[in-house]
């Protein structure tokens, strides 16, 4: 019956599990993301970074402070130094809450060891992060891509530099690619921005505290799919689905599983 309102399109969101479960264990830890995928996620999101050899890194900052016991940036150190890191007491400082002690010791994950660790066929929505500061750095993430073989049906890739996209896109056009957007004030989509977007990317991810539904309406009826980010709280997943949103990024997947399911 449709009786039940939005929840006959609900099977429909995409559950984004963002740094992975990240409400609940260490964000962009194997840890996290293994709970992501068991919290029901549908894509395990990674923000990249580069070591100073190179090698392609799941952390969110630019600097190792926040998520590691380390500090300066991640271009300063190598892959060898950052792998000495701690990356999950800080978790549990922070969250005494959430915290569990299997979660200290947690080592930052190279994109190599996601990959062998969830192979070709898990969905990855991976964010290509400070690509001005990484020279190089989307034909490093596709040499990672094609090595795995990773099935890019499920891949999405997403950034907040449009440059960076549009490099993605002249590379491979074969890999699906997502705006993301920020807002500081209310967010109006202009139809030039849509026709430019649409150039190189099948949707958008704004922050959904500036967004309402005319926003959300007009990027579903243009064609774009349309994931705002980042969404903890149950009554405002259920608001931005009953707008029209076609996923959610979360740091509790199974919270958003819950809402998809009339709970
Ligand atoms: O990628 C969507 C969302 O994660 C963007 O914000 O800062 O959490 O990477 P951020
Ligand atoms: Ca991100």
């Amino acid at each position: 019956s449709l009786s039940a309102g939005a929840s006959s399109h609900n099977k429909d969101i995409t559950n984004v599990a963002h740094r992975g479960a990240s409400g609940h264990a260490p964000e962009h830890t194997i840890t996290a993301y293994k709970m992501g995928e068991q919290m029901h996620g549908d894509y395990i999101e990674i923000d990249l970074q580069m070591t100073k050899d190179g090698q392609l890194i799941a952390m969110h900052d630019e600097t190792l402070d926040r998520t590691t016991n380390g500090t300066g940036e991640v271009k300063d150190h190598t892959l060898a130094e950052i792998k000495q890191l701690d990356a999950g007491s800080w978790f549990n400082e922070k969250y005494p809450e959430m915290a569990k002690p299997e979660y200290a010791g947690l080592k930052v994950p190279t994109l190599d060891e996601v990959f062998q660790t969830f192979g070709k066929n898990a969905n990855y929505y991976i964010e290509t992060k400070s690509p001005e500061v990484y020279p190089g750095m989307e034909q490093a993430l596709l040499d990672k891509i094609n090595q795995y073989g990773i099935n890019k049906d499920t891949l999405l890739v997403q950034s907040f530099s449009a440059e960076s996209l549009i490099k993605m896109h002249d590379l491979d056009p074969s890999v699906n690619l997502v705006q993301l957007m920020w807002y500081t004030s209310p967010a109006a989509l202009s139809d030039a921005e849509i026709t430019a977007v649409k150039q190189y990317a099948m949707g958008i991810g704004p922050n959904s505290s500036m967004i309402d539904k005319e926003y959300v309406q007009k990027a579903v009826n243009s064609g774009l799919e349309i994931h705002p980010y980042t969404v903890n709280e149950k009554e405002e997943m259920q608001k931005l689905i009953d707008w029209g949103v076609t996923g959610i990024f979360t740091n509790f997947p199974d919270r958003l599983n819950e809402v998809l399911k009339g709970k």
